[in-house]
């Protein structure tokens, strides 16, 4: 058996994962990333795409911004629409000069990924039988197969990082993680078009028929989203039917509606709200879907990833340098502050957003209202706008070692 030494053992190189080994490198902390996945299957997988103030601060400091310097899309604004009428929210002015950036989950991690190997820390990809062990001892253990090979890591700690389905939070004792869950009524059909975006912000529409949601990944690649039953076979919509149903619920009275384009990709994701606590059991710290799941109407599934992992970073350099472990035992009672409050959000945005198969008429009134008074209020369109482009991680970029980079806007 092949026997690895490092300080941190991370299983899985999504966002999490791949942010986290490289905070760590910056702060002089070894690690090494197990990944059970193909390199390319990493990068290609279609996900989220907004980017909060906060993580492309993150990016610049770290040193893996210039993609989304030459690539990410400023957004000052957002649009809400229904009733076939769109009312902008204007989130710089609302948040003195904060925005969010259109960014490909896939654009971060292969960024990322450069940045690791450009580093020579290990990252394992395709990595099978991945399983961790003596979580309560001071010598924790990734072990896992590679190239037909036996593979140990023996570590300080373990992150899990390996998202909702991975390994690491099923392999806490029973009893020691409470599951918080809401499981919704429907799921969404999404598509990645060849059509220039018909418009330079994202528009979010409740509609009769369902939630609609316009965005984009590029001046040429159009991103869309339905609001379709959950676990609906994607087999059963035709491109037509798909295209169909987006101009019915997106275009509006002014005229306005997508670009029409050859779809390169389309899927169904059902949606959930998940979180599981503590984020910690002894020398394993959970970050991100790991931890925790948000419905995608809120933006935050990535972004809370990011802001997991800085709150890791800090508590392990701080364990490092210091021998204080008093930011490790804090991390799942931070970290949890500002998940619950994303959960929160997102829970709402999709609330509002979204016809529930088991509504009344009443229902649809008081959702009707609630979109009315937001999109004409001020109060209410800050408290969106303060929520969409980020709430406040409570460790400073200071704190894992980064200054704010010259470039990050805002
Ligand atoms: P992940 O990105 O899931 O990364 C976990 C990694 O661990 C993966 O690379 C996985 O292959 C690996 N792994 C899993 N099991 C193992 C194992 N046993 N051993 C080793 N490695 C393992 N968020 C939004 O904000 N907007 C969106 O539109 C949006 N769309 C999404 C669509 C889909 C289909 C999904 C699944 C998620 C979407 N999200 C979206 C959520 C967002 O993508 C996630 O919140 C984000 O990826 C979290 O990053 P992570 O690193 O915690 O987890
Ligand atoms: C995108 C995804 C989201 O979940 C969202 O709320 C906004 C945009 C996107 O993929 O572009």
């Amino acid at each position: 058996m092949r026997i690895v030494r490092t300080q941190v053992g991370i299983v899985g190189a999504g966002p999490a994962g791949l942010l986290l080994g490289h905070l760590l490198h910056l702060n002089g902390i070894d690690s090494v990333i197990v990944e059970n996945r193909r390199r390319e299957y990493v990068i290609d997988r279609v996900r989220a795409g907004v980017l909060e103030q906060g993580t492309v601060d993150l990016l610049q400091a770290m040193g893996v911004g210039a993609g989304l310097r030459r690539a990410g899309l400023r957004h000052d604004g957002l649009y809400l629409s229904f009733q076939g009428q769109r009312h902008r929210i204007n989130l710089a002015e609302l948040t003195g000069g904060k925005a969010i950036t259109v960014y490909g989950q896939n654009e971060v991690v292969r960024d990322l990924i450069d940045a690791r190997q450009q580093t020579q820390r290990p990252i394992y990809f395709e990595a099978g039988q991945v399983s961790v062990a003596a979580l309560a001892s001071s010598a924790p253990t990734v072990r896992f197969q590679h190239d037909g090979e036996e593979c140990e890591v023996r570590c300080d700690f373990i992150a899990g990082c390996d998202g909702f389905h991975g390994i690491c939070r099923p392999s806490v004792p029973d009893g020691v993680l409470t599951n918080y869950e809401r499981v919704y009524p429907f799921g969404w059909l999404g598509i990645l078009a060849e059509a220039a975006p018909s418009l330079d912000e994202l528009v979010y529409t409740y509609h009769e028929r369902g939630f609609a949601l316009f965005s984009m990944r590029s001046p040429t690649l159009t991103r869309l989203y339905l609001q379709v039953p959950p676990d609906e076979p994607i087999e059963r919509w035709s491109d037509d039917a798909i295209w169909q149903e987006m101009m019915t619920r997106m275009s509006t009275r002014d005229g306005w509606k997508p670009n029409v384009g050859h779809i390169v990709q389309k899927s169904v994701t059902p949606m959930r709200s998940f979180v599981a606590a503590p984020m910690r059991y002894e020398r394993l710290f959970l970050a991100g879907d790991a931890a925790h799941i948000v419905p995608p109407t809120g933006a935050k599934g990535l972004n809370l990833a990011a802001s997991d992992v800085v709150v890791l970073a800090r508590g392990l350099r701080a364990f490092y340098d210091d021998g204080d472990t008093s930011f490790l035992d804090s991390y799942s009672d931070v970290c949890l502050r500002r998940v619950w409050k994303a959960q929160r959000f997102s829970w709402w945005m999709t609330s509002t957003l979204h016809r529930f198969p088991d509504e009344t008429a009443f229902d649809h009134q008081r959702q009707i209202a609630d979109l009315d008074y937001l999109t004409g209020s001020r109060a209410a369109m800050t408290s969106l706008a303060e929520q969409y482009v980020g709430l406040p991680v409570e460790v400073a970029l200071e704190d894992v070692g980064l200054t704010r980079h010259l470039h990050s806007g805002a």
